[in-house]
């Protein structure tokens, strides 16, 4: 394959350098034309020759083939977000021959955006986004339609927004950098069966080898794709968004200023227009996310082939995670029905998610069990500690047993911490 690949890239460039002049008729015409509409900012769409089209995309004909190149040029692609990830994700798309487009964003270009931005240059700043860049990818790309909205993307007024003029998106790209935002724009593409890619936590990622993209469920440690993961499951959606993710730990050495966690409850805490954009972030990163998800796109559309994921292997260790519940369940002699309200993708949940793997006491992760935590309390997602199979055993005789209380067994901080995590899942229910 890899012959044939190379024999093209020499005969399209043969052929680009014959067709040259064919070009430069094309262009001139298409000046010609330009300067007939020079009050119209916009150039009309599909004003183009089929010879430029081809010239200009001829690596990626070289690439994705005649049938591969022809789907990227029916996608019709609405991206929401315009800023630092989506007008990578734009410019890119273009650049690489899809001809339609929607793109959404209320907000204007500001100073600090072109440390991040794709396009925007001085003179753009107080321009809506999208404008900028339709104006920018029309001179790029002018046979592309562009739609730009400068509305910002809500639930309620999604059909109108997406479903503008009555075109259905073959893909809706969420660059949102809003929590509650982003989640309702997954779900509603989830629930609408649109294909959709989302990007997750840029926001003090720096390791350009680290970032991924896979299905939210086999997200880890990411900060801000935990979050969506667990508002999303509590919508009923576990799996099936694909998103761009870095999986860089944050660095020690920062963890005092700005913990993982930290930056969970900042993104919880944030009310709905307010963005992640306050944590320390490096101008490289969103193009890097923002150039994954273009590539993501192209690759699939055009049906270049992928490797699949490999499944997480952590079903054994839940699975036993849940005997040792169930054990202590008998033990105690409880109602039989308290330990089956946990089903097993329940224990992955609160292992995974709640706890982050360890147990909070000793921050161990490994010989892990469930014990129910206050005695007088039913069985329930905030009556559930995992613990070390030692300490679950010191739980169970001195606070489950013998009713001593909690205060007289742990520390205050170590109490807190339980609380915290309780809250969180509350948060969440
Ligand atoms: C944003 O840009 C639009 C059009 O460029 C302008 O009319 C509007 O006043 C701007 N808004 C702000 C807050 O700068
Ligand atoms: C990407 O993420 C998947 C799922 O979490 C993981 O199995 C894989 O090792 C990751 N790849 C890299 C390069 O980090």
């Amino acid at each position: 394959m890899g012959n044939n690949t190379w024999k093209v890239i020499v005969t399209t460039a043969l052929i680009s350098v014959f067709s040259s002049h064919l070009v430069k008729a094309a262009w001139k015409e298409y000046k010609l034309s330009c300067a007939a509409n020079k009050n119209k900012i916009v150039l009309q769409p599909r004003q183009y020759d089929e010879d430029l089209y081809r010239e200009q995309l001829a690596r990626n004909y070289a690439f994705l083939g005649e049938e591969g190149m022809r789907k990227v040029k029916e996608q019709y692609i609405v991206i929401v977000g315009a800023g630092e990830l989506g007008s990578w994700v734009c410019t890119m798309l273009i650049r690489s021959g899809c001809q339609k487009m929607m793109i959404i964003d209320p907000e204007n270009i500001t100073i600090e955006s072109l440390n991040t931005h794709c396009c925007a240059t001085l003179s753009d700043v107080g321009k809506h986004k999208v404008e900028c860049l339709k104006e920018h990818l029309s001179k790029v790309a002018p046979w592309s339609e562009i739609k730009a909205k400068a509305k910002a993307w809500t639930k309620e007024a999604s059909e109108e927004l997406i479903f503008a003029d009555g075109d259905s998106p073959t893909f809706i790209v969420d660059c949102l950098d809003n929590l509650e935002s982003k989640v309702d724009l997954l779900e509603y593409a989830h629930n609408n069966k649109i294909n959709v890619i989302s990007s997750m936590g840029i926001a003090t990622k720096s390791d350009p080898t680290r970032v991924n993209i896979s299905d939210i469920s086999m997200t880890e440690f990411d900060p801000i794709s935990r979050c969506v993961r667990r508002k999303l499951r509590k919508r009923g959606i576990i799996t099936g968004i694909p998103v761009v993710f870095s999986n860089e730990m944050l660095d020690p050495r920062r963890d005092d200023v700005l913990s993982s966690v930290d930056i969970e409850h900042h993104a919880i805490n944030a009310n709905r227009d307010e963005a992640l954009r306050h944590l320390p972030e490096l101008g490289t990163m969103p193009g890097i996310f923002g150039l994954s998800i273009a590539t993501w796109i192209l690759t699939k559309v055009s049906g270049y082939p992928m490797k699949k994921n490999e499944v997480k292997n952590r079903l054994k260790f839940h699975e036993s995670i849940l005997e040792t519940f169930k054990k202590q369940m008998e033990r105690l002699n409880e109602d039989k029905d308290q330990s089956s309200l946990i089903v097993l993708k329940e224990v992955g949940y609160i292992v995974e998610e709640m706890f982050r793997g360890k147990s909070p006491i000793s921050g161990y992760s490994t010989k892990l069990a469930l014990t129910k935590w206050k005695a007088d309390k039913e069985v329930s997602f905030t009556n559930l500690v995992l613990l070390t199979k030692d300490e679950q055993e010191i739980h169970e005789k001195r606070v489950l047993r013998d009713g001593e209380k909690l205060t007289a067994v742990y520390s205050s901080e170590v109490l807190n911490v339980i609380e915290r995590i309780f809250k969180e899942e509350q948060y969440y229910s």
